[in-house]
């Protein structure tokens, strides 16, 4: 556990001095954004490629020339990563990453490499747990399980030396009926 640990400060200071741009929260079964943007506001599609990859190595998502592509993409974001096409001229090539999983955690880095010079940013992204589906499936139930128990055992609590009373009651009288009987 404290192993663990140190090695994710480590491999964090490591992330934080090579180029640590952006770091988001998303939840699971939701959406994020993953930003990417060029400064140079002059740019000619035909010249861009842009290349977002998933700790490291698994291909999400390029724009070759200017044109996406899915050519390659790891079959893990297929139909769940979204581009803005729109936004390319303006420099923005942020991607959407749809209906998150744990799995999804970890380091994004898009590349831009223009004809002249070229360009990285870093998206750490952590996933937690949706709050809101857990509230909807587990806890509620859950409470008015418990609830309805709780109510339970109160009957159970208060009828029981009730009828043990009663019953009590009922043998003295009875007794008390067959003594005084005779006389
Ligand atoms: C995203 O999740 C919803 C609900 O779980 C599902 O209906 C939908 O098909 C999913 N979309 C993709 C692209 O996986
Ligand atoms: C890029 O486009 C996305 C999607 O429209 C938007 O959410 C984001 O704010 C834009 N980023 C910039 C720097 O304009
Ligand atoms: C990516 O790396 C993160 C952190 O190391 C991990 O939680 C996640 O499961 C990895 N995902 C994939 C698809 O490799
Ligand atoms: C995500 O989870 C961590 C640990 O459970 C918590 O500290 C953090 O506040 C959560 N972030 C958001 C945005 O809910
Ligand atoms: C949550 O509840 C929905 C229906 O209310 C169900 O379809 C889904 O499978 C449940 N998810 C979990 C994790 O139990």
């Amino acid at each position: 556990m404290i192993i663990g640990w140190c090695f994710i400060c480590i491999f964090a200071v490591v992330i934080n001095e090579v180029s640590l741009d952006v770091t988001l929260v998303g939840f699971t079964g939701s959406s994020v954004v993953l930003p990417c943007s060029s400064t140079e506001y002059d740019l000619e599609l035909q010249d861009i490629n842009v290349f977002w990859r998933h700790n490291g190595s698994e291909t999400i998502y390029d724009l070759i020339s200017g044109k996406d592509s899915v050519a390659g993409q790891n079959p893990r974001y297929k139909n769940r990563a979204q581009t803005f096409p729109d936004e390319y001229l303006r420099g923005n090539f942020s991607i959407k990453l749809i209906n998150l999983t744990h799995a999804d955690a970890g380091e994004f880095v898009c590349l831009i490499i223009h004809s002249s010079d070229s360009k990285q940013e870093t998206v750490l992204l952590f996933i937690n747990e949706s709050t809101v589906e857990k509230r909807k499936n587990s806890t509620e139930p859950a409470e008015t399980e418990s609830d309805q128990r709780n109510v339970l055992l109160i009957c159970v609590c208060i009828l029981v030396p009730v009828i043990i009373f009663l019953s009590i009651a009922c043998f003295m009288i009875h007794c008390r009926k067959r003594t005084s009987a005779p006389l």
